[in-house]
């Protein structure tokens, strides 16, 4: 196949999943000090424009369940080309959404609002992070803009 039908092929299937975990609901009025004014709608309309941009599809989903967290993940299977994942609190305690990640073999990108190394020592601790392509962490809702441009490349990379 020539390069330019190789990269229109691409192009049409490169599916992204946002999945934002307990509280992250809450964003734009939760600790504002801490994770700033914008409400998620906002930051995923964003992300949706800045998708479009690079030619890429983005749905999203957000849970204060765990277990339904899980079924996303596991669902996203067959359509899912990368996943951004901002777990929130699950984050420092999920084993099994680790397991869920590594179990549907989907590259992902951790996404945080705030700097979990400045904060409390509990959340210094991720279950994911070691498994993560990358890991994005305090530009508020830009660090899931940045997680989005990374995972991009490198999904647009590994198909060249
Ligand atoms: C968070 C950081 C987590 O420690 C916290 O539990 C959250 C939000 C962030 O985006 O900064 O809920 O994931």
């Amino acid at each position: 196949m020539d390069r330019i039908s190789k990269d229109a092929q691409f192009v049409r299937h490169m599916n992204l999943l946002l999945i934002n975990g307990p509280n992250l609901n809450l964003v734009g009025q939760r600790e504002p000090s801490i994770y700033g004014t914008q409400t998620l709608d906002e930051i995923q309309k964003e992300l949706l424009i800045l998708a479009g941009n690079l030619d890429a599809n983005l749905k999203y989903f957000q849970s204060n369940s765990e277990g339904e967290l899980i079924d996303c993940i596991q669902k996203s299977v067959g359509s899912t080309d990368g996943i951004l994942i901002n777990a929130g609190a699950y984050t420092h305690t999920s084993i099994a959404l680790r397991d869920a990640l590594l179990g549907v073999a989907i590259p992902y990108v951790e996404v945080h609002l705030s700097n979990i190394y400045t904060r409390e020592e509990f959340r210094h601790k991720s279950f994911l992070a070691d498994k993560a392509l990358g890991l994005v962490c305090g530009f508020g809702p830009i660090s899931y803009q940045l997680a989005l441009k990374g995972l991009v490349s490198y999904l647009k990379r590994k198909n060249e």
